[in-house]
């Protein structure tokens, strides 16, 4: 973090207002390091520098982080197993250092890849999930066999599943360069997993060699395994999906497996939509 002024470090610590905190300061109740310092250009490091007023401790507030993994299959959404299998807590090792607080917005099963985003914002976490604000989150599927128009429709209209009917949802057919691309996200998800997501072995090889087609689902909710279930009630079960975007974000080009923190412009996109 950078160095700021200490009057401005003990406001954000919430000690006083910063004429108060001048007021403190020129009073000698303020030490860094465990020297009176009574001068007002004093800046301080919040990382690295010990600050007390009247002897006691004062920190800066944690602040929030928000990071998008790109989730590669095989792992579990959740901090820690009971089970032991490979969580995304383990992908997250490096930003859980520096936040420990952060946890996962939602879950993408163990098969599916792609997006999945952490945060330490409670409140953004929670408003993100929450039912009332439907949030498009956008997939890319390849099934088995191809969507033909009437599929298509009853997916766009909302079908019944066994937890209830499911919101008009978008829904693509990708044909051309959208399907190879499709196929380059998906198919290298796939391939880098040792096993196609639902089938396993020569299965799954000529689904990827050509037998299978690539559509591109956006839902605005999220209940469990619905996109596989929607594509199962339309007769095309699921061989790989991955999340490609949440809201206005996209994964772009994160690296299977790596991690990237949100700009404040990303956070404040997200704060509007959970509002
Ligand atoms: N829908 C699913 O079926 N699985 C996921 O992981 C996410 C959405």
């Amino acid at each position: 973090m950078a160095e700021m002024r200490l009057q401005k470090f003990l406001a954000r610590a919430g000690v006083a207002s910063r004429r108060h905190a001048e007021a403190l300061i020129a009073a000698g109740h303020v030490t860094v390091n465990g020297a009176v310092v009574t001068e007002m250009g004093t800046t301080v490091d919040p990382s690295a520098d010990a600050v007390a007023v009247d002897g006691v401790p004062v920190a800066l507030p944690e602040e929030g982080a928000t990071f998008m993994l790109h989730k590669p299959a095989g792992y579990v959404t959740t901090m820690s197993d009971p089970q032991g299998r490979p969580t995304v807590a383990t992908l997250m090792a490096d930003p859980l250092t520096a936040y420990p607080a952060l946890f996962p917005v939602g879950r993408l099963d163990a098969d599916t890849t792609g997006l999945l985003l952490f945060t330490t914002d409670g409140e953004l976490g929670h408003g993100l999930l929450h039912p009332r604000r439907h949030v498009d989150k956008t997939y890319l599927a390849l099934v088995e066999g191809r969507l033909n128009d009437y599929d298509l429709r009853r997916l766009r209209e909302g079908l019944m599943l066994d937890d209830g009917p499911t919101l008009p949802a978008g829904a693509r057919a990708l044909v051309g360069d959208e399907a190879r691309r499709a196929e380059r996200l998906i198919g290298s998800d796939a391939a880098a997993s040792g096993r196609c997501q639902r089938h396993g072995g020569k299965r799954s090889r000529a689904a990827l060699a050509g037998k299978g087609s690539y559509v591109e689902v956006r839902l605005r909710e999220g209940r469990k395994r619905q996109v596989r279930r929607m594509l199962e009630a339309v007769g095309h079960p699921v061989i790989a999906l991955h999340r490609e975007a949440f809201g206005p974000l996209e994964l772009g080009d994160v690296p299977r497996g790596e991690v990237r923190q949100l700009t404040d412009a990303e956070v404040a996109a997200l704060k509007e939509l959970a509002s």
